[in-house]
């Protein structure tokens, strides 16, 4: 049978699209405090500046285009023999825009999600502090991202789709933001093969079997080049 391929994708392969990431340099943390603006205790505190900290992300992300590392994906799950399950931690909708389907286990900038009732739409371009849902008219609209100190999404489907892989891809990630963080330590512990694609080696890179490194938009489809030619 093909190889069942599991790849999670980071900040990294969205940098060269424009998006910031996170830790590097001038990256998104070095701006904003996580505390003041990625956890619900923000959101209750200040509504506004979380609500403002997301529209400026949504607003960047529209703009962004696929480069070709999203491209490469999206062949790979077209093209290979076998299953290919992308889970991201971005919140852009690149992988989408380049016709990949995906897991977005820390939640989409294009999605909103009433606190109130749990009921979830299509954001609008920007929210505000009081921004009502459009079911039960509560003023508790948010952004249907995950912030820090909440369940990401999906775990049980991805850890499922994890421990049946056959190779387990880290693309652009640093390796700091669990759970998504220790899914290399349970693949290697299931056996399964590990690769990591980065910019260049990072505090997790011992723990796979393999780093490649080099810009995303390169490294990426040359993987894939290498994989589909066999
Ligand atoms: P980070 O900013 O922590 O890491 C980005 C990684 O991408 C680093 O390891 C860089 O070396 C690498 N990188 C940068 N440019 C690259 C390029 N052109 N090609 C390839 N790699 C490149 O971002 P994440 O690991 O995605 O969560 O962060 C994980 C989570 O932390 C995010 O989902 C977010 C954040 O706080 C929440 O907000 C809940």
């Amino acid at each position: 049978m093909a190889p069942k391929i599991v790849i999670l994708t980071g900040a990294g392969i969205s940098a060269e699209s424009g998006l910031g990431t996170f830790r590097d340099k001038d990256g998104i943390w070095t701006k904003h405090r996580i505390e003041d603006v990625a956890t619900p205790e923000a959101f209750a505190r200040n509504p506004l500046l979380v609500q403002e900290f997301y529209n400026a992300r949504r607003a960047q992300a529209a703009e962004a285009r696929p480069n070709p590392a999203h491209a490469a994906l999206a062949e790979l799950q077209r093209a290979h023999p076998g299953e290919v399950v992308i889970v991201t931690q971005n919140v852009d909708g690149l992988h989408e825009a380049a016709g990949a389907e995906v897991l977005h286990m820390h939640g989409a900038l294009a999605g909103a999600l009433c606190g109130a009732c749990d009921h979830r739409w299509e954001a609008p371009a920007a929210m505000g502090a009081e921004e009502p849902c459009p079911a039960c008219h509560r003023p508790a609209a948010r952004p249907d991202v995950v912030w820090f100190g909440e369940m990401p999404y999906y775990m049980e489907e991805i850890l499922d789709h994890l421990l049946s892989a056959d190779l387990f891809v880290a693309i652009g990630t640093s390796g700091n933001v669990y759970p998504a963080a220790g899914f290399v330590e349970e693949a290697r512990v299931a056996g399964i093969e590990t690769l990591e694609i980065n910019l260049e080696a990072t505090e997790a890179s011992a723990l796979f079997d393999r780093t490649l490194t080099g810009p995303a938009s390169e490294a990426v489809p040359d993987w894939v080049a290498g994989l589909l030619r066999g």
